[in-house]
């Protein structure tokens, strides 16, 4: 859309011109399937190796260990349920926290009809969890602790190598779903000794459609029981004919992130800052979660007294969001920022900013002005 300004980058993100180059001869002419035996086919088959080698050396995996799905919430699915399946006889309780995303809570949710019971542990004010309350929540039969890196809403950082250790510790497995982190911080699967990680292309200016699965192996191996059956792709953990336009294209914006992080990190936290430092001098205004540990591209901030999603609408070409979710016509506040201790009021009053790396000082600028605005006519 012409003259918009996007903002809401954690929701998704574009193409970045050099990702749309490298999948696009994968559209065109070179669309053989990749498990084909012909030649045409293994030349496709050779460029998916050659991706996933890229893809799983981003995060510090072995190219083994990298299933591709169709996005992070797939990807989640295919993990919960299929620990969850496997490991039944040794447990049936699972671990998580109140501010994930719906496609974590949502399929615990479906697990507990099925004879498992889930612990939703709560956060702090600032959006962290205590360690001793989760330290303890972990019991002699829970097979899985599902934790998001960094939270979509608020950004909020979670303290993964030290809860993988306290996992450990009591011999169960972690899943996190890194979805926000993975492109914007440097995520490695060895050094946070994690056991399972989710991704979404579409959130690192991949297209929609490619996700990440990486699976432990070696010693401390997951087993997973298959949740897609088929033709055995992926290790027999994810039938169906591979993407390799997405596969493709994540893989080179993996190279590109790789190239960029550092300075994506000072350029868009310097342009996150200035919005946040000017928001916060307008009356009522605070943050929502921890100034501390949080991502560089989002703030989230409670306009005391206003309505969001009035705004969002007087906003016209600028896009931002709240978390607020639709279900049976009835709309709901936002559960990230409710489990916050947040009011019902305040919830519906806030905003999420998430930058990206298109953003500039005048959008931010523009953007600045138009809330002023809003603050003074509502
Ligand atoms: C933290 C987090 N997890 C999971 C998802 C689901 O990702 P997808 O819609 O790409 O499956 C999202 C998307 O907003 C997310 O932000």
């Amino acid at each position: 859309m012409k003259d918009n300004i996007y903002l809401d980058n954690n929701s998704t993100t574009p193409i970045e011109p050099r990702v749309l180059d490298a999948m696009l001869p994968f559209l065109r002419e070179n669309f053989a399937n990749s498990n084909s035996a012909h030649h045409f086919g293994q030349a496709v088959n050779h460029k998916v190796k050659m991706a996933r080698m890229q893809i799983a050396g981003f995060i510090n995996a072995e190219h083994n260990e990298v299933i591709f799905t169709s996005g992070a919430t797939e990807s989640i699915n295919i993990a919960i349920k299929g620990v969850a399946q496997n490991y039944s006889n040794r447990g049936k309780h699972i671990v998580t926290i109140s501010t994930e995303h719906k496609a974590v809570l949502d399929t615990c949710k479906d697990l507990e009809g099925k004879g498992f019971t889930i612990t939703y542990l709560p956060v702090l004010e600032d959006g962290l969890v205590n360690l001793a309350d989760f330290d303890s929540a972990i019991r002699a039969d829970t097979i899985l602790v599902c934790v998001m890196y960094v939270n979509n809403e608020t950004g909020v950082i979670q303290p993964i190598k030290e809860m993988a250790s306290l996992v450990h510790a009591k011999g169960a497995a972690i899943m996190v779903d890194a979805t926000q982190a993975v492109g914007k911080i440097d995520v490695d699967v060895d050094e946070l000794n994690i056991d399972l990680l989710c991704f979404s292309g579409h959130k690192m200016y991949a297209p929609k459609g490619i996700g990440v699965l990486y699976v432990r192996k070696g010693a401390n191996k997951i087993k997973l029981t298959p949740q897609m059956h088929g033709g055995g792709h992926e290790g027999g953990l994810r039938s169906g004919t591979l993407n390799v336009p997405g596969i493709v294209a994540l893989a080179k914006a993996c190279e590109i992130a790789e190239e960029e992080m550092k300075d994506n990190e000072k350029v868009i936290g310097d342009l996150r800052d200035r919005l946040e430092n000017e928001l916060l001098k307008l009356p009522n205004c605070s943050l929502n979660g921890s100034a501390v540990n949080r991502i560089y591209n989002t703030t989230n901030i409670c306009f005391s007294g206003h309505d969001a999603n009035v705004w969002i609408g007087r906003m016209r070409n600028i896009s931002v969001s709240n978390g607020s979710a639709c279900s049976s016509a009835i709309v709901e506040p936002s559960h990230v920022l409710k489990a916050m201790k947040l009011t019902d009021e305040d919830a519906f009053a806030s905003l999420r900013f998430s930058l990206g790396k298109y953003n500039t000082g005048e959008n931010i600028d523009t953007v600045i002005e138009k809330i002023r605005e809003l603050t003074q006519s509502s």
